[in-house]
């Protein structure tokens, strides 16, 4: 399986955050299976946000998101991992999706959903946040993790589509991270 792993903390790599080891973790068990993988950091990238439809639509796609785009098309499963800010994605990897994801190449230039250039994709998005996951899930109803799955990933025909979350994670003792780290590299290993 050919799988994109895109890591969307905002903050500059530095091989500490929770989210960049748990990117890696997928990243190991996948490799270890014959599995192939590529990264995207989106915080190493190079791009402005886009501020109308005309740019969406007609705007020139910087370099670097000219390279995801050639990673998306190459790959037949992509992971998504981010922290939850302020009840979302955070805006960096939102204005990521933006530029990604244009007409032609993400959508259909009629938005027919019979001719989604992405179909046959699927999909893992992984969330961690401050609150327990639970709370996310059963009081805010997961909706922005639904709305990217639905809105933005259904809508470009990447299904299926499975979430996972990551609750509690400032303070949380190391050995629940390395709990959730091991199922990582299982998923991983399973291209799940
Ligand atoms: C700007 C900002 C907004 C946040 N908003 C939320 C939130 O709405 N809900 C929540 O549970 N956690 C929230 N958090 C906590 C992050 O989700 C948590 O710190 C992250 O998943 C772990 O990554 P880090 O500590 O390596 O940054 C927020 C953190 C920041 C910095």
């Amino acid at each position: 399986m050919r799988i994109l792993i895109i890591q969307g903390h905002p903050a500059a790599a530095e091989g500490q955050r929770f989210d960049e080891a748990i990117a890696a973790a997928y990243a190991r068990g996948a490799t270890a299976a014959g599995h192939e993988v590529r990264c995207i950091t989106v915080a190493a990238l190079e791009f402005p946000l886009l501020r109308s439809s005309a740019e969406w639509e007609h705007g020139e796609v910087p370099a670097d998101i000219g390279l995801a785009q050639a990673d998306l098309l190459w790959a037949e499963h992509v992971v998504l991992v981010f922290p939850l800010w302020l009840g979302d994605m955070p805006a960096l990897l939102k204005g990521f999706l933006e530029q990604t994801l244009r007409p032609r190449f993400a959508v259909a230039e009629d938005r027919s959903p019979l001719k989604q250039p992405l179909k046959g994709r699927s999909a893992h998005i992984i969330v961690t946040m401050g609150m327990p996951a639970l709370f996310y899930r059963l009081f805010y109803g997961a909706h922005a993790v639904k709305s990217l799955r639905r809105n933005i990933l259904h809508f470009c025909g990447i299904k299926p589509v499975r979430t996972s979350y990551f609750g509690m994670v400032e303070g949380n003792s190391g050995q629940r991270r390395e709990r959730f780290l091991q199922k990582l590299e299982g998923w991983g290993r399973k291209a799940l």
